[in-house]
C-alpha cells in the first residue's frame, strides 16, 4: 500500500450543487431554485502518495468532487483543505498559485490539445503562463525533457508535431506531461484511459504509475470501471448519487464489498472466461435524477435488500405500479390505468398518499401476492380504504450514516445497529395491513 499517512487533502461535509432554472411548467408548479445535488456532503482524506480511486456510475457526482478538489467549481457548502489551508475561500491569487500544485487530466486526449498549438507549445504553455522559465529556449528543453518522461522519446520527433499528427494513446500521453511539468503535488485523473483503445490503456496507466513514483505524486483517478480501479488504487470511494457510499482498500472492496451497490457494481465486471457466465445484474432502473433525490438512502429504489427504514415513499409507488403494467397484456394495463387515474400526485415525494378509486386497494394487494418478496412492501406501514379512497402510509424514511465496518467505512443500514434495531421495531408494532 502507497501512502506515507501524510493527509494531503482533506474533504469535510462538501457540497457542490448547480441550480437549475427548470422549465416554465415547474416554475408554475413552484418548483423553481431546484438544485442538482452534484455532491452532497462528501467527507474524506487523500493521503500524500496514495491513488484514490473514485467509482461509480454516470451522473454519480465524480467529476464535480475532482472538479471542486481543485477549485474549478465552486463549492456549495463544507471545507477543502489542501496542505492544511482552505481552499474553498482563496482569493484569485492564491489559488493561481494553488493550481501549480494540482492538475487534472480530463477523459478525451483529443479534446485536451488545442489543435492549432505544437506539441512543445501545448505541453509548454502552463511554463508560460505562470512565467517559470526565462525564454522559449528554456521552455524548449524543459519540455523536450518531459516528454521524454511520459515515453515520447525522442522528444524532437514530437516537439514540432500537431495533436492531429498523433495516435490517441500519444495525445494523452503529452495531456500527462503538460499536467506534471510544474511538478505538481496532486493530479486528479478523471477517466483518462476511458476513451483510448483498450491496446494502449494499460500502458498509460503503468505509466501513471510510474510518474508517480517518480514525481511523488498523489491521484484522484475518477472511472466506472472497476476492474482497472482493482490494480491502479490503494483506497477505493464508491459515490452514488453525489454520496460515498463505500471507502476502504482496494483489497477490502473487492474480497469483501459491503454496500449493495458495490456489489452489485462488482457483479457487473464482465467475467474475462466467457464460459463462466456471471449474472450482469445491476439492479433494476436508472440513477435517479441529483435535483430530486429520493428519501432516506438514495439507493433504496435499486436496493434489493432494502428495508422498512431505507425510505420508501409515494415515486416507489408509481414505479411498481408502471413496472407492473409494463407487464401485462394491453387489455389487463388499460383496464388498471384507468381504474388508479393519473400517476402525477405520486410524484412528489411524500410518505403518504391518498389515491382515488376502490379498485386501488385490490390491485395493490394482487401485486403484492403475486412478488410477496419485493422490498417495497417492507417500507408499506398501512394500505386502507376508505370513502371510495385508499390510503398508503410508509414508514418514516432514515438517512444511512457513513459508519466503519471491519475495514471500510459504509453507508448502509444493514451495518448500523441502531438503524436495524428501529426497522425492527417497526416489524414488531406494524399496524395489521
Ligand atoms: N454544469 C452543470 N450544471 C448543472 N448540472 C450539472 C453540471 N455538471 C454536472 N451536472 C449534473 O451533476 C450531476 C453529477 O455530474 P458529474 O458530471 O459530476 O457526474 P460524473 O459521475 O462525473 O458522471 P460521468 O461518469 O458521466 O462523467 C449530474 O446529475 C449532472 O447532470
Ligand atoms: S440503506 Fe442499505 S439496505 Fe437500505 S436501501 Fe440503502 S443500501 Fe439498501
Ligand atoms: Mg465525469
Amino acid at each position: 500500500m502507497s501512502g506515507n499517512g501524510e493527509v494531503l487533502v482533506k474533504v469535510d461535509g462538501l457540497k457542490t450543487y448547480y441550480s437549475i432554472r427548470g422549465s416554465f411548467l415547474d416554475r408554475l408548479v413552484g418548483r423553481t431554485g431546484a438544485a442538482v445535488r452534484a455532491v452532497d456532503d462528501v467527507s474524506l482524506e487523500l493521503r500524500k502518495g496514495e491513488v484514490l480511486g473514485l467509482v461509480g456510475e454516470s451522473g454519480s457526482g465524480k467529476t464535480t468532487l475532482g472538479r471542486t478538489l481543485l477549485g474549478l467549481v465552486p463549492a456549495t457548502d463544507g471545507s477543502v483543505e489542501f496542505e492544511g489551508r482552505e481552499i474553498t475561500r482563496l482569493s484569485e491569487h492564491d489559488r493561481r498559485l494553488m493550481r501549480r500544485r494540482m492538475q487534472i487530466v480530463f477523459q478525451d486526449p483529443h479534446a485536451s490539445l488545442n489543435p492549432a498549438m505544437t506539441i512543445a507549445q501545448a505541453v509548454g504553455h502552463p511554463l508560460e503562463i505562470h512565467g517559470l522559465a526565462k525564454g522559449r529556449e528554456e521552455v524548449r528543453l524543459r519540455v523536450a525533457d518531459v516528454l521524454e518522461r511520459v515515453g515520447l522519446a525522442p522528444a524532437e520527433q514530437y516537439l514540432d508535431k500537431y495533436p492531429s499528427d498523433l495516435s490517441g494513446g500519444q495525445k494523452q500521453r503529452a495531456v500527462i506531461a503538460r499536467a506534471i511539468i510544474l511538478n505538481p503535488v496532486l493530479l486528479v485523473a478523471d477517466e483518462p484511459v476511458s476513451m483510448l483503445d483498450m491496446s494502449v490503456r494499460a500502458k498509460i496507466l503503468e505509466l501513471m504509475l510510474a510518474l508517480k513514483h517518480d514525481f511523488d505524486l498523489t491521484y484522484l483517478y475518477i472511472t466506472h470501471d472497476l476492474a482497472t480501479a482493482k490494480f491502479f488504487c490503494d483506497r477505493i470511494a464508491i459515490m452514488y448519487l453525489g454520496r460515498i457510499v463505500e471507502i476502504g482498500p482496494s483489497e477490502a472492496i473487492y474480497e469483501d464489498p459491503k454496500h449493495p451497490y458495490t456489489q452489485a457494481l462488482l457483479r457487473a465486471i464482465p467475467e474475462p472466461d466467457p464460459r463462466r457466465t456471471i449474472p450482469r445484474d445491476l439492479p433494476r432502473g436508472e440513477v435517479p435524477d441529483a435535483a430530486r433525490p429520493p428519501l432516506g438512502c438514495s439507493f433504496h429504489p435499486r436496493c434489493p435488500k432494502a428495508f422498512e427504514v431505507c425510505g420508501w415513499e409515494s415515486r416507489d409507488l408509481k414505479e411498481l405500479l408502471e413496472r407492473r403494467w409494463a407487464g401485462m397484456e394491453e387489455a389487463g394495463f388499460e383496464d388498471e390505468q384507468a381504474s388508479v387515474g393519473s400517476l402525477e400526485p405520486l410524484d412528489d415525494p411524500a410518505t403518504h398518499a391518498r389515491m382515488p378509486g376502490g379498485a386501488v386497494k385490490a390491485i395493490l394487494d394482487e401485486a403484492r401476492a403475486e412478488d410477496p418478496a419485493e422490498p417495497f412492501w417492507t417500507g408499506v406501514r398501512r394500505i386502507e380504504s376508505a370513502d371510495g379512497h385508499v390510503e398508503i402510509d410508509w414508514h418514516e424514511p432514515v438517512a444511512p450514516r457513513l459508519l466503519p465496518s471491519g475495514q471500510v467505512e459504509v453507508e448502509c443500514h444493514l451495518y448500523d445497529e441502531e438503524a436495524l434495531a428501529e426497522a425492527e421495531k417497526r416489524r414488531r408494532s406494524g399496524i395489521p395491513r
